[in-house]
């Protein structure tokens, strides 16, 4: 019979669990996927009990607020902080989304994860470099024919057509 042996990374265990509330106050449970490959051991996720008056609404408030207060080794990717920059990308109740523009008000519990199918850095921050290869290679840009490289003046007429 053959025998398969697993890669550490595919088993993520049960971590710590962290409190800063009363079980009268208004609670949401957090779940965070963790993983450092410098520990060379599985993955795992740690639950945080928190309560929701002590930070903003959105998820990205949440791993900002477990960061400063609880877990400065919690480790993301965030910048812009508005839904322009996608560094906040990762896996929020089963859903790829931006942290800083889901909403958790509505929630008593949330599960954040890494974006799937992508490598681990570490915690929640994925390994970018063979989504830049592939989008090198498929060249998603527009391509100036001209010779010269010089710039495509637009008229007025033409602005006018993407109005609206
Ligand atoms: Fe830039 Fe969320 S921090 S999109």
């Amino acid at each position: 019979m053959a025998k398969f042996t697993l890669p550490l990374n595919s088993i993520v265990k049960k971590g710590k669990t962290y409190s800063d509330v009363n079980k009268s106050e208004n609670m949401l449970t957090v779940e965070v996927y963790r993983y450092n490959p410098d520990n060379k051991s599985n993955p795992y996720t740690d639950t945080y009990l928190l309560n929701k008056e002590n930070f903003g609404p959105m998820a990205l408030d949440v791993l900002i607020y477990i960061k400063s207060k609880i877990d400065p080794t919690l480790t993301f990717r965030r910048s812009c902080r508005e839904g322009i920059c996608g560094s906040c990308s990762m896996n929020i109740n089963g859903t790829n989304t931006l942290a800083c523009l889901k909403p958790l008000q509505n929630e008593n519990e949330v599960n954040i994860f890494p974006l799937p199918h992508m490598k681990v850095i570490k915690d929640l921050v994925p390994d970018m470099n063979e989504f830049y290869e592939q989008y090198k290679s498929i060249k998603p840009w527009l391509k100036n024919t001209k010779k010269g490289g010089k710039e495509n003046r637009q008229s007025p007429d033409e602005r006018k057509k993407l109005d609206g």
